[in-house]
């Protein structure tokens, strides 16, 4: 596919916005965008048809009038392709990783401007709305609302799907240097938090440091009144004197993530799990009182519709607090991604359709969701709670709500400007190396950039 514009910044939003049709690698497609007064024209012109579009924006200016003129670009080439080529997209035009973000952005009239601007589908409009409903009370937007987010990027093998930071921790020579350089990053961020709504242990895989180690940072962290939740992760590694650990530091929720209830498939992504472990190691989980959050994920190698289902009724059947069902998305970074085509799409999204149902009849509510870049079919990542045990950390992070403060290596810390309704980051180096020796000068800088960029 080929796309001429005379917005040479819509360029690659042109892309985002059309790769999920089918059938287009032949396709020409040429846009023109002009301005009378208020009124925005795109013209499309595909497969000999010439489509054209026109909408007053009123009187915005700056970066508004920038976002209406994107929308309304994006929208003209969508309903063009859509018609041209008689297909439809379940997200409509809309290409952003937050949806329920964005819902909010649009106001109260949110449902009809989505269904009528971006021609997203009902079925994905009423799990927005489910998730808006859920977020009532927790959602929140004032000034100095802080998440602690701390970053340990090592699990004890890669699983093949995976494309977050993530080192052998059997491999890694300098363990002890990067929690000393942690630790001191963590004591000096702790005095720049006012309000702090959650505290996030996550990786890569926490629990797959050696105990030592992670009461270190346990320690550093130190006691907090407030919802604090530890990515245990893999079955394999999770321990009872582990747990001791945690729940001796006031960890009150932790992630126990089976991917999939598969014992062929665990073995073809490199989980060096069983089953049978994910079971033990819930209940263990749940002697101790954690919340509990499992992980899944949709389209994993090898699996059919059937090997899903199992899965998602094997969850639901364990009744943990939190269960969030990912798409597999193949990024750059991943072992899969050189190795494996994708499933077919279709196929995908009935596993997420079936998601959806077996998960909302079962007493779970979506409460944060997110789309990705290089995401199979189009699709969503949802995170299900049961009523009143939905994730603060992942609702403000996925919202962007409130200000994230970031230790570890690649830790990208948030700073919300909400007079001026945008967000500064600042983000750490993902070399393990680097980020020891740089430690000092981290601290430093985002010091500075978080007492810096306020209101
Ligand atoms: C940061 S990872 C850490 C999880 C933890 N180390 C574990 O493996 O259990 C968080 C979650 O992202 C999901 N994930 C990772 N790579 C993915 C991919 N390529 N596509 C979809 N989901 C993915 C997995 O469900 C995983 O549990
Ligand atoms: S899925 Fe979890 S355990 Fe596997 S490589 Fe990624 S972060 Fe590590």
């Amino acid at each position: 596919m080929k796309i001429t514009t005379n917005l040479q910044w819509m360029e690659a939003d042109f892309i985002e916005a059309s790769k999920f049709f089918e059938n287009t690698e032949d396709l020409e497609i040429s846009h023109t965008h002009f301005e009378e007064a208020t009124v925005v024209f795109d013209t499309v012109d595909v497969l000999g048809k010439c489509f054209e579009f026109s909408k007053d924006i009123g009187n915005v200016e700056g970066i508004e009038k920038k976002r209406y003129v994107k929308r309304y670009a994006k929208l003209a080439l969508y309903k063009a392709l859509s018609s041209v080529l008689g297909q439809k997209l379940i997200w409509g035009a809309m290409t952003g990783i937050r949806p329920v973000k964005y819902a909010y952005s649009l106001g109260k009239n949110w449902r009809e401007e989505m269904a009528e601007e971006m021609l997203v589908d009902e079925s994905k409009l009423d799990i927005v709305g489910r998730i808006i409903e859920e977020q009532k009370g927790i959602y929140e937007l004032k000034n100095d609302n802080c998440d602690f987010f701390v970053s340990i990027p090592f699990c004890p093998s890669r699983c093949l799907y995976c494309s977050f930071l993530s080192n052998e921790i059997g491999k890694e020579k300098q363990l002890d240097g990067y929690i000393d350089a942690l630790v001191k990053e963590i004591e000096n961020a702790k005095p720049l938090i006012k309000n702090l709504r959650s505290v996030y242990v996550g990786g890569g895989t926490p629990v797959s440091l050696p105990l030592h180690l992670l009461e270190k940072v346990l320690k550093a962290i130190g006691k907090v009144d407030c919802e604090y939740t530890v990515e245990a992760g893999r079955p394999d590694v999770i321990e009872r004197e582990t747990l001791q650990l945690l729940q001796k530091y006031g960890v009150t929720r932790i992630c126990v993530n089976p991917q999939t209830f598969n014992d062929k498939t665990l073995k073809i992504i490199g989980r060096k799990h069983t089953a049978e472990d994910i079971y033990k190691k819930f209940e263990l989980a749940k002697e101790f009182g954690f919340s509990v959050n499992m992980d899944l994920i949709a389209g994993l190698t090898g699996e059919s519709f059937d090997d899903f289902k199992y899965s998602i009724d094997k969850a639901v059947e364990l009744n943990p607090d939190n269960i969030t069902v990912h798409t597999l998305s193949l990024k750059k970074g991943s072992k899969l991604k050189e190795t494996t085509e994708r499933l077919a799409e279709g196929e995908i999204s009935k596993m997420i359709d079936y998601s959806v149902y077996k998960l909302i009849n079962n007493g779970y509510n979506p409460y944060y969701m997110y789309r990705q870049k290089y995401m199979a079919g189009n699709l969503e990542n949802t995170g299900y709670t049961k009523k009143g045990k939905a994730c603060i950390y992942n609702i403000d992070v996925m919202e962007e709500i409130s200000d994230n403060l970031a230790c570890g290596a690649n830790a990208v810390t948030k700073k919300l400007i909400l007079s001026e309704n945008r967000i500064e980051r600042y983000g750490a180096p993902k070399d393990i190396k680097t980020y020891i020796e740089k430690v000092d000068k981290i601290i430093e800088e985002k010091n500075k950039f978080f007492l810096d960029n306020t209101l």
